[in-house]
């Protein structure tokens, strides 16, 4: 097939690349191509889709059998690549988020839940890291563009937290860099927490898939449902070996409250970036970021505590002693990734039996934990993150709240 993927230099759409590349399909990418490159085999069709006729410049009236659109937050953009490509191709994926759902709190909806109303503008790319409900809105007028071209050709995938590696906003990452280094690790006391987490690499597999196979309709793209505590535990043992925790008599550890005050009303830094902040900042990568396809799946496994790291213990510090201690959830600088409050567990605890009926699937919890801390050491482990703790603010809470 002729696969044009619009993107193809950053995380998903570089891993939906990698993967038709390996399926022996031809590749062609449109980005300006200054996040990163594509994979080695794609063509790259250099464009800048804020400058309008760009795109269609840049594709010359070729054709396609399948497109792949990851826009994020531009209906402009989204409409001008349909008005150039939708008449003559088979298969289109727009890959949407979990954000544009209206309730983000009630734990395992639907495709069918309510939706934000769409926000329509004629603008360029709007900036998402400001207004997380402009996120989800734009990507639903950007949705009702795509089904409105395509019918039932086009393949809508809401995508929830997707980690794995070329992650570029660190979220998951940080466990397992975290746990290799062992020794007392700070965790939200929020174990029971819904949680649910996509690799990369299988959403891309999953996209290519539907392309070939000519999929089409509204899908969630979420994995399977766990809870924060299963996640942290198996990318412990994944990672660090064994594993303590700590008692539940320590102040300020363990223990927690049933409502868990505090953590309604979100830091701001927080609530700002959407419910599942951060996926929409458009930052670009780490000038020294390594190529983000590395390392291969079903490459030899990484894990492993760090050499000589002591024994892993996590200690357990409830919602609200880390909120006053100003340590924010889910993202961010100072933050513990992946933690999020009861106003959002239904970002992390999506139905997704159709996705699943529909061919999605999802590797083993210890496969993406060890491919993870591949990717952290090729970044280097001491770097400034975009989320989590830095081990000196580590130190200061472990002080301060035990
Ligand atoms: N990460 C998550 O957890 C998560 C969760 C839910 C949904 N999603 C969705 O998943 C998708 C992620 O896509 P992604 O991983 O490929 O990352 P991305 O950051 O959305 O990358 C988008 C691509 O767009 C290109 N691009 C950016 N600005 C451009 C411009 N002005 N003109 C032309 N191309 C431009 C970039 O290349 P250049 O910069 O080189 O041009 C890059 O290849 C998004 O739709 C996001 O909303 C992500």
């Amino acid at each position: 097939m002729r696969i044009l993927v619009l993107g193809g230099t950053v995380f998903l759409s570089h891993a939906v690349a990698v993967e038709a590349l390996a399926r022996g399909h031809r590749v062609s990418c449109l980005a300006r191509g200054v996040s990163g490159s594509v994979p080695a085999g794609a063509r790259l069709l250099v464009a800048d889709r804020d400058s309008p006729g760009a795109l269609a410049a840049a594709v010359g009236g070729e054709s396609f059998d399948a497109v792949v659109d990851v826009a994020t937050m531009s209906l402009p953009w989204v409409s001008e690549a349909l008005a150039a490509l939708a008449g003559a191709v088979a298969h289109w994926t727009f890959i949407s988020s979990i954000n544009v759902y209206a309730d983000k709190a009630t734990p395992g909806q639907g495709v069918d839940a309510p939706l934000l109303s769409p926000y329509v503008s004629s603008a360029g790319a709007a900036t998402p890291a400001v207004d997380p409900d402009l996120y989800g809105a734009a990507k639903v007028a950007s949705e009702n563009a795509v089904l409105s071209a395509l019918g039932e050709r086009a393949f809508v995938v809401r995508a929830g937290l997707l980690v794995g590696p070329g992650d570029p906003h660190d979220r998951f990452g940080y466990w397992p860099a975290r746990f290799s280094r062992g020794g007392r690790a700070i965790v939200p006391d929020a174990l029971d927490q819904p949680l649910q987490y996509l690799d990369v690499r299988d959403l891309a597999a999953w996209v290519v898939s539907a392309a070939e196979r000519g999929l089409g309709g509204v899908f969630d793209g979420a994995g399977p449902r766990r809870t924060l505590g299963e996640v942290l535990r198996g990318i412990a043992s994944a990672v660090g070996g064994s594993v303590g925790e700590a008692s539940a008599d320590v102040p300020g550890v363990g223990g927690l409250p049933p409502d868990v005050p505090g953590v309604g009303g979100l830091p701001r830094e927080a609530s700002a970036v959407g419910g599942l902040p951060g996926e929409a900042e458009p930052d670009a990568p780490e000038p020294d970021a390594p190529e983000p396809d590395a390392p291969e799946p079903g490459g030899p496994a990484v894990g492993g505590p760090e050499g000589g790291a002591p024994a892993l213990e996590l200690v357990a510090a409830s919602p609200s002693a880390l909120l006053d201690a100003g340590v924010t959830p889910w993202a961010g600088p100072r933050s513990l990734p992946l933690w999020l409050p009861p106003t959002h567990h239904g970002f992390l605890s999506r139905d997704t039996s159709p996705a699943l009926a529909a061919g999605l699937t999802a590797r083993p919890l210890a496969a993406s934990a060890s491919d993870a801390l591949a990717y952290e050491r090729s970044l280097g482990l001491d770097r400034p993150r975009r989320a989590g703790l830095s081990a000196a603010d580590e130190a200061d809470l472990l002080t301060r709240l035990t």
